[in-house]
Parts: structure tokens; sequence; C-alpha cells
């Protein structure tokens, strides 16, 4: 049986009319009287009396006929939801730290709204600890971050190691230094600057743990609220500050930069997902940020960690 049999039989019963049936059903008579019958013999049960004028339906076709009305009304109900849903863009939530939009996540985004116009994309600021909650309960569906973090609930893609540079003024006595880099051992009796302060761990904690890692402590490590507070004191002549490489096209006048000489002297960029999430829009995010490594000539990292 198909649904335009049971729009036939609808239709027959509403007009009391095989005739005016078929007008309204745009059919010809014939056809549509050897349908209802078909119907009848499929069903097994008589659907309308015998011979009578106007057309009337037998007790049991009116019981099939209740139903019927309501599966159409169905049908056309899931039809034009269907058809909602799928004209409603799809959203796709990113978070990510902000010390991101001075690297290449700006570029990346802005690719990836010119490739799939069709998904909405909304961007949350959420330091790397809270990306994972915010995974979790659907407040985010990517999240960008740059601290080690592990859940056994969340795959963590690393991308990149971003390298990080110094920044002193251009006037600071390790200016020196510029063009043959330096080590962080070098660096210990400066005042240095970190920041941001708030949320732990955050990029202040990382860089501590560099420091830690290579048995090294500062002597006067400041926490200041944000990257372009420390930058600030750093062109006032106050202190240094540690820096992911990409950060320096910050621009602001008189400081100068030095590439840190130390393996361990890098920054680590990953994308977090949802374990097991098959969204297509995690490919299509991959494939962006391989486009724009390309194009900047980075090598993207190719393991999970
Ligand atoms: C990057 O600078 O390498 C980067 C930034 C955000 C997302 C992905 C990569």
């Amino acid at each position: 049986m198909e649904l335009r049999h049971l729009r036939y039989f609808v239709t027959v019963v509403e007009e009391q009319s095989i005739t005016k049936a078929a007008e309204k059903l745009c059919i010809a008579q014939p056809p549509l009287s050897r349908q209802i019958q078909k119907l009848e013999e499929e069903l097994g049960i008589r659907l309308f009396e015998r011979g009578s004028r106007p057309v009337k339906v037998t007790e049991a076709g009116m019981f099939f006929y209740e139903h019927a009305v309501q599966i159409l009304t169905h049908t056309a109900q899931a039809t034009s939801m269907a058809q909602r849903i799928s004209a409603v863009k799809q959203t796709v939530r990113i978070g990510y730290v902000s010390s991101l939009l001075y690297a290449l996540l700006p570029q990346i985004i802005y690719l990836f709204r010119q490739r799939y116009p069709d998904i909405h994309v909304e961007l949350i600021e959420c330091g790397t600890r809270d990306q994972i909650e915010a995974l979790k309960s659907g407040k985010i569906d990517l999240g960008f971050g740059r601290l080690r973090l592990t859940d056994p609930s969340i795959k963590r893609i690393l991308l990149r190691k971003e390298r990080l540079k110094l920044a002193i003024h251009k006037h600071h006595a390790l200016a020196e230094y510029i063009d043959s880099g330096i080590y962080l051992s070098q660096i210990l009796d400066e005042a240095i600057f970190s920041y941001p302060a708030t949320p732990k761990p955050n990029f202040a904690t990382a860089i501590q743990s560099i420091f830690t890692e290579l048995g090294l402590v500062p002597k006067k490590m400041i926490e200041v609220r944000e990257i372009h507070m420390a930058l600030g004191l750093v062109a006032s002549g106050e202190g240094i500050c540690l820096i992911p490489e990409t950060a320096s096209d910050i621009g602001m006048k008189n400081l100068a930069y030095i590439p840190i000489l130390d393996l361990e002297a890098y920054s680590p960029i990953s994308l977090s997902v949802r374990n097991m999430d098959q969204s297509s829009y995690i490919p299509k995010i991959l494939d962006c940020i391989q486009s724009v490594f390309q194009q900047e000539q980075i090598s993207m990292h190719n393991e999970d960690s």
C-alpha cells in the first residue's frame, strides 16, 4: 500500500463522490475506482457500501479513514520538520585561548567560513582546562588550546609546537643576543613578567614548568593580567617577558625579540574534540589548518597526543 492510496481513499470519503474526488485529485475516474477496489482487496474489507449514492463509507471504512487521516497528517508534519531542520544552518562552537588570536587562529577560522558558508561558526574564549568541561557538556564542539591536559573522554590532537621568544626593550643589555638567540639560564636574574593571571593552569604555569623541567629558578617572576600588560611594561623598561613567537606580530613600539635556544622552549598548540565524535566539521577544520600551515610553511604535527 502506498501513501497515495490512502490519499485517494480519504478524498473519496470526504467528497462522498468518486467523480468529485477524481476532479480534486486531478486523475480520471476509472483509475481512481480501480485503485479503491485494489485497496479493498489488499485490506480484505469493504470500505464503501456497494451502489450507494452519495458514496457511503462502511463502519470498517470509517475506522480506516480516521487512521488514514492521522497517517497523512503525521507524514506531512514529519516532512515539514525535516525540511526545517535541513534549512537551519549547522552551528560549530569553537573554544579558544585568547593568545591564539595572535597566532594562526584568525586565518584558519576565516578560511573555514569562506569554504563552508553554510556552517555557522561561534567563537567562545575559554581556557584550555575549561574547554574539557565545555566539550563534555556540548557548550563547545572544538577547543583550541596550549596546555598538555588529558582526559579520557577527550581526544587531543597536537597541531604544532610554537617556539618561544624573549621580548625585551630594544635598548636592553640583552639586545646583543637578538641574532644569536639566548638560553633561559641566561635570563634568571631579570624581572620576568608572566601572564595571564587566571584561569590556572595557563601560559604562565606552562612557562614555569619549562624552567622547572630545565632545573632553573628565575629570581623574579611577576604575574600580570594579560600579554598586552606584560609587553607594555617591557616597553617601559620594567623587565622582560616570554611570548609565543607569533605574538611578536602585536608590534608594540620599541620592543625587540630574541629566539630562545632551549629545545624545551615551545608552546604546544592543540585541537581537542570529544572522543568518538565523527562529525564532518572535524576533518573540515583540520583541512583548513593544513592549508594555512602550508601557506605559512609550517609542518603539521601528525600524531595524537
Ligand atoms: C597555530 O597558530 O598554529 C594555530 C592557532 C589556532 C588553531 C590552530 C593552529
